[in-house]
């Protein structure tokens, strides 16, 4: 059922389902995400049921602010307080170690805790509905079959739910990719996802250096948080990150990354294997030919993030079987787009 009338009531709806165990999607400015009481362990399990997602990958805890931080996390390095009076509310999670005893099902029974303050207006008045009902936070991944692209339209998570499910309708997400990750266990800032907020604008929050996962840490230990993991050998086998999955964010049809020289070779070629119709191309160089499926790709990062999940949606419905990409270019500006990109093109 899709909630799009007066906001307060929508919320005062939402919150009652949330409050008494229920799921419902909601509206965040990245992309929407499927919710529940992060504080009731039935309640997070019926979202990897509702996912087809393995129960042991971690979700995104969502709070009001940073006043909830300290009920989630047992300790919080100054350089995390540092990124979350910049960057929150906003498109930003950050990774603390868990307070023993709460969130057990939302973290995936990992020894840390994934926390981030949503900017939508919609998701800051269902919030402060659900404090009112005394739920503190909100365990939600996207609202997407695991494997999917996430939804940035409501009628998204409906094509992939369902109408039986709650939907609270906050229009088109203004970001349009998923949050930027950083592990803040480590003595520094880790990214393990890029997103809107680049490393660089990290680092010139904190004054650190990002590190990427495979990177050697060579932080101060002694203001390092690692936790003990619950099973290191469980731990290290599974995603700690699932948007770290190689095959992931894949739309139906094969994706295919190509460097700007290549692409009218590429396509000519696509077009005379698939044939007239089948032939999807998003590019910034203008490409009419006949036969294909055309669509402009923005030339500014935060636009083209904006649209590219709808995008590779709407090749889908006109079903295309291969969509060929103009590789974005090489900065961090595009390193969010490019990422999802990659994946996108990694189960191609
Ligand atoms: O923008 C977003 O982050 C959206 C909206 C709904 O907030 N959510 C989202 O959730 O993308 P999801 O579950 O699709 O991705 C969450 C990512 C996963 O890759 C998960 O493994 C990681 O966050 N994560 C959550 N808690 C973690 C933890 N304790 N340690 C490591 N990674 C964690
Ligand atoms: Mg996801």
């Amino acid at each position: 059922m899709l909630l799009n009338g007066s906001l307060a009531s929508d919320c005062a709806l939402a919150a009652d389902a949330l409050a008494s165990g229920h799921l419902v999607a909601i509206p965040t400015e990245t992309v929407y995400g499927l919710a529940a009481d992060a504080g009731s362990d039935a309640a997070v399990a019926q979202i990897f049921t509702a996912k087809g997602r393995p129960s042991d990958h971690p979700l995104i805890v969502h709070v009001a602010n940073q006043a909830d931080v300290p009920y989630f996390a047992s300790a919080v390095p100054e350089f995390a307080k540092v990124l979350m009076q910049r960057f929150w509310p906003g498109p930003l999670t950050l990774i603390l170690p868990r307070r023993p005893g709460v969130a057990m099902a939302a973290a995936g029974g990992q020894n840390s805790v994934g926390l981030r303050s949503p900017s939508h207006p919609v998701a800051q008045a269902l919030l402060k509905a659900c404090a009112e009902r005394g739920v503190v936070g909100l365990a939600a991944p996207s609202a997407n079959l695991f494997g999917r692209i996430s939804p940035t339209l409501a009628a998204h998570v409906q094509a992939d739910f369902g109408s039986d499910l709650l939907v609270l309708d906050g229009g088109p997400c203004q970001v349009g990719i998923e949050s930027t990750i950083v592990d803040c266990t480590r003595g520094g800032p880790v990214l393990l996802r890029p997103g809107q907020i680049t490393a660089q604008a990290i680092e010139a929050a904190t004054g650190l250096r990002v590190r990427r996962p495979g990177e050697p840490l060579q932080f101060d230990l002694a203001s390092t948080l690692e936790i003990a993991p619950t099973d290191p050998s469980s731990v290290q086998s599974a995603p700690k990150a699932s948007g770290t999955l190689e095959a992931h964010y894949a739309p139906r049809a094969r994706v295919h990354l190509c460097d700007a020289p290549d692409l009218v070779a590429n396509a000519a070629k696509a077009l005379l294997v698939v044939g007239p119709g089948k032939v999807g191309v998003y590019s910034q160089q203008v490409l009419p030919i006949e036969g294909l499926i055309w669509r402009p790709m923005p030339a500014n990062a935060s636009a083209c993030a904006h649209q590219l999940f709808a995008q590779l949606r709407e090749f889908d419905d006109q079903h295309v079987e291969v969509i060929l990409v103009e590789a974005p270019a090489a900065d961090q500006e595009w390193e969010g787009v490019r990422d999802r990109l990659q994946r996108a093109a990694a189960s191609a």
